[in-house]
């Protein structure tokens, strides 16, 4: 059994490897653009392609996995029994399309509804964050460094604009208050990379108005790996399989901090 997951963790690298090198071919290929829910909300022909690739690949080796993926794949699922893959073909596709960077295949390998494996692969950069269970969690070939805490005056927090739309989770003032608290702040406009970066210590925490399971599922094992805080924005520990939820990632100090501030700016 652990020879499968040794198995899993190697082919999900290899296939994001796979993946990525395809991605890049398509630049100079025509984009064919489909808006979603918004125009804000975009898909493209590579998006659904990469999803094929990952189904085709599961379905050749491991017959009996599930799949959840973006574009449509497993949307029928009812129940996180047996070992289900959470994909993200392509994280950031407004990036992908307008900047050709900054975006990220995500994959999260779940057994039972606990996160086993987990895969951040920044395309551009050639930069694999991935972690298995219980192994700690690697840059490339590097380990990475157990989270230190660190002061909210000294953070910088990777959040978008969002957080200045009326929203239920967080009222106006306090995402003010949040900012001038932080050292500063970023949005890299990719929920996977983002939360990578919290694992490698560049930025110190990460928060979310509303995500989706192939938006954070890649990230959870990471994330524990390192001892940092995977949490809505209320401090509910999630497994990385919820939809619509809010995101808190951060340093464990750090973590307590947010979530003062917010409840009393
Ligand atoms: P995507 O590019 O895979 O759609 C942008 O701040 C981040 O939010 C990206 O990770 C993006 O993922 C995600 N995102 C964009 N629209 C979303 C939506 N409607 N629901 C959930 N996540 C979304
Ligand atoms: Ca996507």
């Amino acid at each position: 059994m652990e020879n499968q997951w040794n198995e899993m963790y190697c082919l999900a690298k290899q296939w994001a490897k796979e993946a990525a090198e395809r991605i890049k071919e398509t630049f100079s290929e025509e984009l064919q653009i489909q808006s979603k829910t918004s125009r804000k909300d975009i898909v493209t022909n590579v998006d659904k392609e990469i999803e094929q690739f990952f189904s085709r690949k599961l379905n050749e080796t491991f017959p009996e996995h599930k799949m959840l993926g973006e574009e449509g794949i497993g949307h029928d699922l009812i129940d996180q029994k047996g070992i289900v893959w959470i994909i993200d073909p392509i994280d950031g596709t407004l990036n992908f399309v307008h900047q050709k960077r900054n975006f990220a295949i995500s994959i999260g390998i779940y057994e039972d509804g606990i996160a086993k494996i987990g895969i951040i692969y920044d395309v551009m950069l050639d930069e694999m964050y991935h972690a298995m269970e219980g192994q700690g969690a690697f840059l490339n070939e590097q380990k990475l460094k157990k989270l230190q805490e660190i002061d909210i005056e000294e953070s910088i927090i990777a959040m978008n604009t969002t957080w200045l739309l009326p929203n239920k989770l967080l009222p106006y003032e306090k995402a003010v208050s949040l900012v001038k608290s932080a050292r500063g702040t970023r949005s890299f406009g990719s929920a996977a990379i983002e939360i990578a970066s919290v694992a490698a210590g560049r930025v110190d925490a990460y928060m979310a108005v509303s995500l989706a399971p192939w938006d954070i599922a890649g990230g959870a094992v990471i994330i524990k790996e390192v001892g940092g805080l995977f949490t809505t924005i209320d401090g509910k520990i999630l497994a990385g399989t919820e939809s619509k939820t809010s995101l808190l990632v951060a340093k464990p100090g750090l973590h307590k901090q947010i979530i003062k501030t917010i409840k009393n700016p």
